[in-house]
C-alpha cells in the first residue's frame, strides 16, 4: 500500500486578502494531519472509505458522495497528469483509498488541501514516483480551485510545508525563519464554515464596495509582511498587536461572528498577546498567540467561553524552514498487475 500524510494549518493573517494578491502568512500544525492509503482493489471496483463518514463509496456510481472530490482529483491525474510521467493506462484501474484524518472538516485548518496533497502524493507513490513539492503542490491546488471555486493556494502551501510560510499566490512560497518559541491556542467554535460561500459573500460585496474592501485588503498585506518579519526576529508582542489589528479588520470585512468574537475576547482577557479567527471565518476556529506560562489559564478561558475543543500546538525555532518530507511510505511495494477496467471517469 502507499500511503501519504498531510498536516492541518492556520492562518496567521492574511485571509481573504490572498485571494486578491495580497500576500498572507500561514503556520503547518504537524500535529494535526490526514492520512490517505491508496491499493489495488482486491475485487475490481474503486471505492473510498473515510474514518469521518460510514460507509463504502463507490465511485462511478454517478452520486454525489462525501469523498466525490477525491474522485474528480484521481480521474483527473490519472486523464492529464500520470502520463507526463509515464504511467499509460488503458483507463485508471480499480483501486482502494482510504483516508484517517484527524483534522476537523469546515472549521478553517485546510482539511480538504490537506487531504488533497496527502492523495495526490499517495497516487504517485502508487506508481513508484515521487515527484517534487512543488509539482504536488500545483497539482493540490489546482485540485482544490474546483472544491473551493476560488482558492488562493495558501493552505495547499501550509501543507507541504513544516515552518510557517509567507505566501503570495502565484509565487513559490517563503519558509520564514522562528526568532523564538510561542504556543498557539486553536480553539474549535463548533459553528460549521463554507470556505466556498463565504468566499463568494466576500467577492459579491467588493463588487458593491471595491474601494472599502480593498482598502481592507491593503492593511491587511501589509500587515502579513510585518508578521512575517515579526515571526523571524522572534518578536511576540509584535506578532500579538498584528494578530489583533488583523482581526479588527477580518471584523470589518464582515467574517467573523458572535462565537468567534467571544472566542476571541476570552483569549484577550485571558492574557493572550493575540487573537484572531483563522481561515474563511463565519464559523471554525480561531487562533491565539500566548507566552507558554499563560497556556493553560487561556485554555481554560477558552473552554469557559465556549469552545467545542481546544488545540495546543507548541512552535519551536527547531523547526525545520524547509519541505517537509510528507512521511511518504510505501508498503508492500505500491502498483502491482496490469490495468483492468476503467472505474474512474
Ligand atoms: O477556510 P480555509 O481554511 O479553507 O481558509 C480559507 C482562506 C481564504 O483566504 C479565505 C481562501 C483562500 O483561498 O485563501
Amino acid at each position: 500500500m502507499a500511503i501519504a500524510t498531510a498536516h492541518a494549518k492556520v492562518i496567521l493573517a492574511g485571509e481573504h486578502a490572498v485571494v486578491y494578491g495580497q500576500p498572507a502568512v500561514a503556520m503547518p500544525v504537524c500535529t494535526l494531519s490526514c492520512e490517505v492509503g491508496i491499493v489495488d482493489s482486491p475485487d475490481g471496483l474503486t471505492s473510498f472509505v473515510a474514518d469521518a463518514y460510514p460507509g463504502r463509496f463507490l465511485a462511478g456510481a454517478h452520486e454525489e458522495h462525501p469523498l466525490s472530490f477525491l474522485e474528480e482529483l484521481l480521474g483527473w491525474l490519472f486523464r492529464d497528469e500520470l502520463p507526463r510521467w509515464g504511467v499509460e493506462l488503458a483507463g485508471p484501474p480499480p483501486l482502494s483509498i482510504s483516508v484517517r484524518s484527524e483534522i476537523p472538516i469546515g472549521a478553517g485548518m485546510g482539511s480538504s488541501a490537506a487531504i488533497l496533497v496527502a492523495a495526490t502524493r499517495s497516487l504517485f507513490a502508487h506508481y513508484g514516483i515521487t515527484p517534487p513539492t512543488s509539482e504536488i503542490q500545483r497539482l493540490a491546488h489546482a485540485a482544490e480551485m474546483g472544491v473551493h471555486g476560488r482558492s488562493s493556494g495558501l493552505d495547499v502551501a501550509a501543507a507541504v510545508h513544516s515552518a510557517p510560510v509567507l505566501f503570495t499566490t502565484g509565487d513559490p512560497a517563503t519558509a520564514l525563519a522562528i526568532g523564538a518559541p510561542f504556543d498557539l491556542l486553536i480553539a474549535r467554535s463548533g459553528v460549521q464554515s463554507l470556505t466556498r460561500k463565504v468566499v463568494l459573500d466576500v467577492l459579491e460585496r467588493r463588487k458593491r464596495e471595491p474601494a472599502v474592501i480593498d482598502g481592507l485588503f491593503g492593511q491587511m498585506g501589509d500587515i502579513a509582511r510585518r508578521l512575517a518579519e515579526a515571526i523571524s526576529q522572534g518578536e511576540l508582542s509584535a506578532m500579538g498587536r498584528l494578530m489583533n489589528r488583523n482581526q479588527e479588520l477580518l471584523t470589518d470585512l464582515g467574517v467573523s461572528c458572535p462565537d468567534l468574537d467571544r472566542l476571541v475576547a476570552a483569549a484577550q482577557e485571558a492574557g493572550a498577546l493575540g487573537a484572531k479567527l483563522t481561515g474563511a471565518g463565519r464559523g471554525g476556529c480561531m487562533v491565539a498567540l500566548a507566552e507558554p506560562v499563560l497556556v493553560g489559564s487561556i485554555r481554560q478561558a477558552l473552554l469557559e467561553a465556549g469552545a467545542v475543543e481546544v488545540h495546543v500546538y507548541h512552535v519551536d525555532p527547531g523547526a525545520v524552514a524547509e519541505d517537509v518530507d510528507l512521511k511518504l511510505a510505501m508498503r508492500g511495494g505500491g502498483r502491482s498487475g496490469q490495468p483492468r477496467s476503467p472505474r474512474i471517469e
